[in-house]
């Protein structure tokens, strides 16, 4: 086929783009994002400190103008994030103990049940993890209300919307590391204790190369009885175009890695400035990097 999405499609997957509410009425944006994606997610604005700015007070206007706009196309929606240490509202930044995880679960349920039903997938917890050797748990203030704060927020987002497939989100996890082991062996014990979780997101914000056991790290975390997404993709330096096309044919090369996300559409709307990450330049045009891409879903 002739659009990412379309040709996504042709191999059972889906292909996606992050969006944000104030780029909505770019034509040019919007032209390219209707054409080409068949997945979004919001970039920003079902964050924590966008969705409840006051504490039970909950506002899902921007949100709502991706969502709809998302399902009027036919495009299925990513829903990011209920649970993240950063883009907290002031009011739960300052909270600590049995108020915050109160907090958080009310969090989670009204916003997935809010959006009950036209969510595909959601990350329910983005970036617990710890960078570094390590492989434990990041400090933070969800943290410190205690261990079991990831699968109480994975069994209330269940509850909320059952249709939705639950994911667990995180970066530096792209090939066999510390990091992505401890969230493998999480992963693991969710599975064993019944614990709801049905698929992990590899954000793969990349430069120049991915690792030698990016499809080998993906597969292992397939082989436990979870889908595998690539959801947050961006590839800086001289090296993009090859390196998007190994991305692709990595995910298409496992049967449970259902779909991939870039962290934007055209390298001006993305956050790594200056760095034209992404598939078209600013002013629209396909990149050497969107023909590697449509050229890979399009082997075989
Ligand atoms: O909306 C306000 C605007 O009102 C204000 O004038 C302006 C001044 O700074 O800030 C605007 O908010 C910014 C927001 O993006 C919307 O543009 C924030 O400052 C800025 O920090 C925020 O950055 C986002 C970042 O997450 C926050 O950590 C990026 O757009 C977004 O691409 C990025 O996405 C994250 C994923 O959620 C998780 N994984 C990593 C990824 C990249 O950092």
């Amino acid at each position: 086929a002739s659009t990412l999405g379309a040709s996504a499609a042709e191999k059972g997957r889906y292909f996606g783009a992050a969006v944000s509410a104030g780029k909505l009425g770019d034509g040019a944006y919007t032209t390219i994002l209707d054409r080409e994606f068949n997945s979004v997610t919001p970039e920003n604005e079902m964050k924590w400190s966008y969705t409840e700015p006051q504490q039970g007070s909950f506002s899902y206007g921007s949100a709502d103008r991706i969502v709809n706009h998302a399902r009027s196309q036919g495009k299925s929606v990513r829903g990011h994030t209920l649970l993240w240490h950063a883009q907290q509202p002031g009011w739960a930044q300052n909270m600590s103990g049995t108020a915050l995880r109160n907090a958080m679960n009310n969090h989670v349920t009204q916003v997935a049940t809010y959006y009950r039903g036209k969510i595909h997938s959601w990350d329910v917890v983005n970036e617990a993890f710890a960078d570094g050797s390590g492989g434990g748990r990041r400090d933070s203030n969800l943290q410190r209300t205690g261990n079991d704060w990831i699968e109480v927020a994975f069994r209330l987002a269940r509850a909320a919307d059952p249709a939705a497939k639950l994911c667990y989100n995180d970066y530096n996890t792209d090939g066999v590391n510390a990091k992505s082991t401890g969230i493998y062996t999480m992963v693991r014990d969710f599975k064993a204790r019944g614990v709801p979780i049905d698929c992990v997101g590899f954000q793969s914000h990349l430069t120049n190369s991915v690792p030698g056991d990016y499809q080998a790290n993906l597969q292992r975390f397939a082989d436990l009885g979870v889908d595998v997404q690539i959801t947050e993709l961006d590839i800086a330096g001289s090296n993009q175009a090859s390196v998007y096309g190994t991305v692709t044919r990595a995910c298409l090369a496992v049967t449970r890695c259902t779909g991939i996300t870039v962290w934007g559409i055209r390298d001006t709307d993305s956050w790594r400035t200056g760095q034209n990450p992404l598939l078209f330049d600013g002013n629209g045009n396909k990149k050497a990097a969107y023909e590697a891409v449509l050229t890979a879903l399009n082997a075989g």
